[in-house]
């Protein structure tokens, strides 16, 4: 059965139109998947201590990113990226060893999933470049070895005169 980790980044819980457009998502999906819904905000994770960068060892988190078959990430589109947490879970499991190592000077990826999903909803309008989702791409081509990227959006939801839930449902993922 596939593995599929729902990396949740959404402090609103079950009023998160991002966590909905993600369950939407994987309401689609192949039946044949075990979903793990990691939610970030009940890890009591901290950015890592003086200590955690001396050794930068291996964690239970990385294991865990490293062997998920697929990767959805719902994170809602705070300050022209996404929330502080995400970084904060991006430190503990970029761990050479773990999730990528070094062949000779370059970083080569150890993630066994080929997709990685980021969904994210917007209050406004994104524009040109998502630097969310320009980031988390960038560290899967890079470092962690995962070659296909979908980003999924949805835009304008908390404009006057917009219907978030509406414009929520209305997403078509091709
Ligand atoms: C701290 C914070 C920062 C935000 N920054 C932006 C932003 O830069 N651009 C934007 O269009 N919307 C911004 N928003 C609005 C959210 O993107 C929007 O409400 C989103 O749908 C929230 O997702 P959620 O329902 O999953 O919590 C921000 C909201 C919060 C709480």
């Amino acid at each position: 059965m596939k593995k599929v980790m729902l990396i949740d980044c959404c402090v609103r819980g079950v009023h998160s139109r991002t966590l909905m457009l993600a369950h939407r998502w994987l309401a689609e999906q192949e039946r044949d998947s075990q979903v793990e819904h990691l939610r970030l905000y009940q890890l009591n994770l901290a950015p890592l201590s003086a200590q955690e960068v001396e050794q930068r060892k291996d964690t239970a988190l990385g294991e865990q990113f490293a062997q998920a078959d697929e990767i959805v990430v719902a994170a809602p589109y705070w300050d022209l990226s996404f929330p502080s947490i995400l970084k904060v879970y991006l430190e503990h499991i970029c761990i050479a060893g773990t999730t990528f190592h070094y062949v000779e000077d370059q970083a080569v990826g150890l993630c066994r999933a080929k997709r990685l999903v980021y969904v994210s909803t917007a209050g406004g309008y994104v524009g040109q470049r998502h630097l969310g989702e320009e980031y988390v791409q960038t560290l899967c081509q890079t470092l962690f070895g995962i070659p296909d990227f979908v980003g999924i959006r949805c835009e304008g939801l908390d404009l006057p005169g917009n219907d978030p839930e509406q414009l929520v449902a209305m997403v078509r993922f091709g």
